[in-house]
C-alpha cells in the first residue's frame, strides 16, 4: 500500500508539458497563473488597512484553509504586520472536527458568509477551493465575487478541468459548477478571475480528495502566499522560476517521506490491527502537526463510515492552540473534546493495548511535554508510536526516541535557523499530512471498508455524495440508475414499500435522513446484488461484519446462483 501510495502522490508532481487538454503542476500555465496570483497577495499586503485575503472551502479543503491562514497569520503577527488573511469553512469551525457535509450544499450560504466577512474592504482576493470543482457553497461565493469584480478578484483552485467541472443544478440556483467555473475562464482573459486547475492525477481511493486534493492544495496556496510575502517585504520579485523552486521543495519533502515506507508500512499494520480489534487510534500532536492530526482523524467519519472514535486527534492546549474563530467549542460534545488534558482525563484511564497512541511532534516542540505524557501513556500500553521531525544540527535526544515502539523520524538536512521558520513547519505539516493519509487510509483498507479502490461505505451526507453513492453502486451491479436509486431509497428510509413522499423528495431530503443512518451504500449494494429484502441485506451485513468480506461474499453467491441457473 505505501508503494501504491507514493506512485499515486509522485502523480502530483508529473512533469508532462505536452498534454494541451491536462496541465499539471508544473506546467507554465498554471506556473504563470500562480504568478499572477502572487503578485495580487504582494498588492493586498502592500495596502493592509483596506484589503483581505480569503480562503474558503469545504471540508478537508476548508481545513486547509484555515491551517493556510492561521500559519501565514501568526508569521505576519511575528514580524508585526497587519493580519489580513481570513478562512472560511462551510458549516463553521464545528466542520473542523467533525462533518458536516450538508453546508457544502448550499451556495446561497456561501455567497452571505463571504460578504459578511468582507464587509468595509475595498480589495478582496478570494480563492475559492473546490478539488473537484463541486462544491455549491465556493461556486455561490465564486459567482458573489464575477458580480463585483470592482472590489473582489476571485480565484477558483481545483484539480479538474473545466469542461469537467459538476453540472448539476444546486439548491435554488439557476447556474450550476460549471457555468461559474466558464465565466471565471472568460475574465481571466482580461485578469479580473483566475482559474488554477492543474490535474493532479486520479487519487488511490476514488474521490478522496482530502489526500492528493489536499496536499497539493497546501503545495499551491503556499508557494503563492509565501512568494507574494517575500515580493512585499522583501523587494524578491514573483518569477516563475521562484514558483517552481517552492514546488520543487515540496517535492522533495515527498521523496523524503516516503523513503521512510518501512516506519509507515509498520504504523499502517499497526493502526489497522487496532481497528480490526474495534479498538482506537489516538493521534497526539503539538502545534500545527496537532492540527494535522486532527484533520487526518475527522475525515474517516465521512469517507469510510467510520466512529467519531475509531481515529481521533488531541493537541496541546485544545483550543487555545487552534486558534480558531469561534474559540472554545468543546461545550458541543465528546468530538469537541481534543486538548492532551482531555486525552489524559477521559481515555488514558480506560486506555487498552490494542489501542494505538501515535506522537506527532518535532524538535522545537516542547519535548519535556512529549517525554512526561509518553511515560504515562507507557504505564497503561506499549503500543505507542511517533511521527517526529529533526534536523541534521538539532536532533532530537535518543532517550525520547527510545520511548516508542516505532518510531517514523525524519531529520531534515536544513540549517538549525530555520528551524523556527514557518517555512519549516509547513514542509513538516505536508510530511506528516503524507503520512497520516497513508496510516488512516491503509487502516481502513486492513478493515476491510474499502472494496476495489472505492469507498464503499461512505455517509451520504450531500448531494455530490448521494451521486457517488448510485455511481458506486451502478458500477458494481451493473443495473440500471432508477434500480440503484430505488435501491438507496430504501436503505436511506429504511423501508421495503417506499412512499410517492419518499421517491418525490429532493435530493436534500434524502440526504437528511441517510446522514442519520449506517451502512446506507452497503445495504442497498446487497438488495440489489442478492434480490433480497431489506431485512436480509442487513443480516447477510451482520454475519459479515467486514464490508468487504460481505460486498465479496454476495458476488460470489449470485455467481454461484447464475451458474447454477
Ligand atoms: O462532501 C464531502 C467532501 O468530499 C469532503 O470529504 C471533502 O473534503 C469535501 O467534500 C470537499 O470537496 P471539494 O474540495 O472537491 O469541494
Amino acid at each position: 500500500m505505501v508503494q501504491i501510495l507514493r506512485r499515486c502522490d509522485a502523480e502530483i508532481f508529473e512533469k508532462k508539458d505536452h498534454d494541451p487538454f491536462h496541465q499539471r503542476l508544473y506546467s507554465s500555465a498554471v506556473i504563470q497563473t500562480m504568478v499572477d496570483v502572487a503578485k495580487r497577495v504582494e498588492m493586498m499586503l502592500r495596502d493592509p488597512e483596506e484589503s483581505v485575503i480569503v480562503l474558503s472551502g469545504c471540508g478537508t479543503s476548508g481545513r486547509i484553509a484555515f491551517l493556510l491562514v492561521t500559519s501565514f497569520n501568526e508569521m505576519m503577527k511575528a514580524q508585526k504586520q497587519k493580519q489580513i488573511c481570513s478562512y472560511i469553512i462551510a458549516g463553521g469551525d464545528r466542520a473542523m472536527l467533525t462533518s458536516q457535509e450538508a453546508p457544502e450544499d448550499d451556495p446561497a450560504l456561501g455567497a452571505h458568509t463571504l460578504e459578511k466577512i468582507c464587509a468595509g474592504k475595498k480589495h478582496v482576493l478570494f480563492i475559492g477551493i473546490s478539488c473537484g470543482m463541486s462544491a455549491p457553497f465556493v461556486a455561490g461565493q465564486l459567482d458573489f465575487c464575477l458580480q463585483h469584480l470592482d472590489i473582489f478578484t476571485p480565484v477558483l483552485l481545483g484539480f479538474n478541468p473545466v469542461h469537467m467541472a459538476r453540472s448539476e443544478p444546486m439548491q435554488g440556483c439557476s447556474f450550476h459548477f460549471k457555468d461559474v467555473a466558464e465565466r471565471m475562464t472568460a475574465e481571466q482573459r482580461h485578469e479580473k478571475a483566475f482559474v488554477l486547475n492543474p490535474v493532479l492525477g486520479a487519487e488511490a481511493i476514488s474521490g478522496s480528495s482530502r489526500m492528493k486534493g489536499g496536499s497539493a492544495t497546501k503545495i499551491i496556496l503556499e508557494s503563492i502566499l509565501l512568494a507574494g510575502h517575500e515580493a512585499a517585504f522583501r523587494g524578491k520579485r514573483t518569477t516563475p522560476e521562484c514558483i517552481s523552486g517552492w514546488i520543487t521543495a515540496s517535492e522533495m519533502v515527498y521523496e523524503t517521506t516516503y523513503s521512510h515506507s518501512d516506519e509507515l508500512a509498520a504504523l499502517i499494520h499497526q493502526a489497522g490491527e487496532s481497528l480490526r480489534m474495534k479498538a482506537h487510534v489516538y493521534y497526539i500532536g503539538w502545534g500545527t502537526l496537532g492540527i494535522i492530526g486532527l484533520t487526518d482523524a475527522s475525515e474517516c467519519v465521512p469517507t469510510y463510515g467510520a466512529d467519531f472514535d475509531d481515529i481521533r486527534g488531541f493537541i496541546n492546549n485544545g483550543f487555545r492552540e487552534m486558534k480558531n474563530k469561534e474559540g472554545d467549542l468543546s461545550c458541543l460534545g465528546p468530538e469537541f473534546v481534543i486538548g492532551h488534558k482531555d486525552f489524559v482525563d477521559t481515555i488514558l484511564p480506560s486506555l487498552s493495548q490494542n489501542d494505538m497512541v501515535l506522537f506527532l511532534f518535532a524538535v522545537n516542540d516542547d519535548l519535556h511535554e512529549v517525554t512526561a505524557l509518553a511515560d504515562q501513556v507507557r504505564r497503561r500500553t506499549s503500543n505507542l508510536h511517533a511521527i517526529a521531525h529533526d534536523l541534521e544540527k538539532f536532533t532530537i535526544p535518543e532517550t525520547v526516541c527510545n520511548m516508542f515502539g516505532t518510531i517514523l523520524r525524519i531529520t531534515w538536512p536544513f540549517s538549525s535557523e530555520e528551524v523556527n521558520s514557518v517555512v519549516m513547519r509547513q514542509r513538516w505539516e505536508l510530511s506528516t499530512k503524507w503520512c497520516l493519509n497513508a496510516i488512516s487510509t491503509g487502516a481502513h483498507v486492513l478493515k476491510g471498508k474499502v472494496y476495489m479502490n472505492y469507498m464503499i461505505d461512505l455517509r451520504v451526507s450531500n448531494s455530490k455524495l448521494y451521486t457517488r453513492a448510485i455511481n458506486i453502486l451502478q458500477r458494481f451491479t451493473g443495473c440500471s440508475k432508477s434500480e440503484c436509486v430505488r435501491a438507496l431509497l430504501r436503505a436511506i428510509y429504511s423501508t421495503e414499500d417506499l412512499s410517492e413522499d419518499m421517491t418525490s423528495a429532493d435530493v436534500w431530503k434524502h440526504t437528511d435522513a441517510a446522514n442519520r443512518r449506517d451502512r446506507v451504500v452497503p445495504t442497498a449494494l446487497v438488495m440489489i446484488q442478492c434480490g433480497c429484502t431489506l431485512t436480509e441485506a442487513r443480516h447477510h451485513l451482520d454475519c459479515h461484519p467486514v464490508i468487504r468480506d460481505a460486498v465479496n461474499a454476495c458476488f460470489n453467491s449470485s455467481k454461484t446462483k447464475s451458474t447454477v441457473d
